[in-house]
């Protein structure tokens, strides 16, 4: 069965349950049903037709600026670049299930890049990367270092939320595949602002940029590369959510003296001592 279908199956279902529970016909006909069903293929393929237009998937030669970001001689800007992204329907399920694409915040021209694993239900919902929890504990980390939020560039590997089972909260990791379909988005975002460096965060995004699959005790805290940019791995905000202790705050607050030390940038005694034991 079509996955329409089957949804619309399954609604009536529930509806007819309903019925039967309280004792009355429920509001929504079969009408309705259908009426939104053929609403909702609509809007699936004027995404997808927007996309074929902005990217000019036809025969003819796609005009220098609408091609997809793989080849280094594409004449992006930010905007640009940004106005594809957002109509992307590489991957049809999460074009599907998603609010928005998230596709990333902060100085086109930082010296300082952070890069996540892709967006939650907060970032979907506002369509800004790391806004929840782990986004404000980002932040915090971001303005300790000396920085504000918005002279740095935060990012995702995957654009787009994972979409998750109906009925579930929560979030789930992005698979391989889909971070390497993404990855063209980023990899034009990073060329066009050049930071200086570049911070993963944690291991799904070591991975998608990366393509490291070594575990996090031996990805931090030494430098590696993403084609000639100083890359440091360091554990994803969320992590640190989940495991408050000093220790592990300090391996982060480590990492981000370093990244410090790379910008040369000052760093203050009281800076330095964060999160040691007294
Ligand atoms: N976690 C991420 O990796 N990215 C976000 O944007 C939010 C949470």
């Amino acid at each position: 069965m079509d996955p329409f279908d089957k949804a619309l199956h399954l609604t009536r279902e529930a509806f007819l349950s309903i019925q039967e529970g309280l004792g009355k016909k429920p509001d929504a006909s079969l009408q309705a049903l259908e009426k939104l069903k053929s609403m909702t293929r609509r809007r699936i393929s004027s995404l997808a037709r927007q996309q074929q237009q902005l990217l000019s998937v036809s025969d003819q030669p796609p005009a220098p600026h609408l091609k997809l970001p793989d080849s280094p001689l594409e004449q992006w800007t930010m905007d640009s670049l940004r106005k594809a992204a957002l109509v992307c329907v590489k991957c049809s399920h999460l074009a599907a299930s998603r609010t928005q694409v998230v596709f990333g915040v902060g100085n086109p021209k930082a010296e300082l890049m952070f890069v996540g694993e892709a967006p939650g239900a907060d970032e979907d919902a506002q369509g800004e990367p790391f806004v929840g929890r782990a986004g404000q504990l980002l932040t915090r980390i971001i303005e300790t270092m000396g920085f504000t939020r918005d002279s740095v560039y935060i990012g995702n590997v995957l654009k787009c939320r994972p979409d998750m089972p109906p009925g579930s909260s929560g979030n789930r990791k992005p698979r391989s595949e889909e971070m390497a379909t993404c990855l063209p988005w980023l990899r034009e975002q990073i060329r066009l602002i050049r930071p200086r460096v570049l911070v993963a965060l944690g291991a799904t995004a070591a991975e998608g940029l990366l393509g490291e699959t070594r575990p996090m005790r031996e990805l931090r805290g030494t430098w590696l590369e993403y084609e000639k940019t100083p890359t440091l791995v360091t554990y994803h905000p969320a992590y640190l959510l989940r495991n408050q202790s000093l220790q592990e705050k300090r391996k982060v607050w480590e990492d981000m003296l370093l990244v410090l030390e790379k910008l040369g940038r000052p760093i203050s005694k009281k800076q330095r001592r964060y999160f040691l034991p007294t």
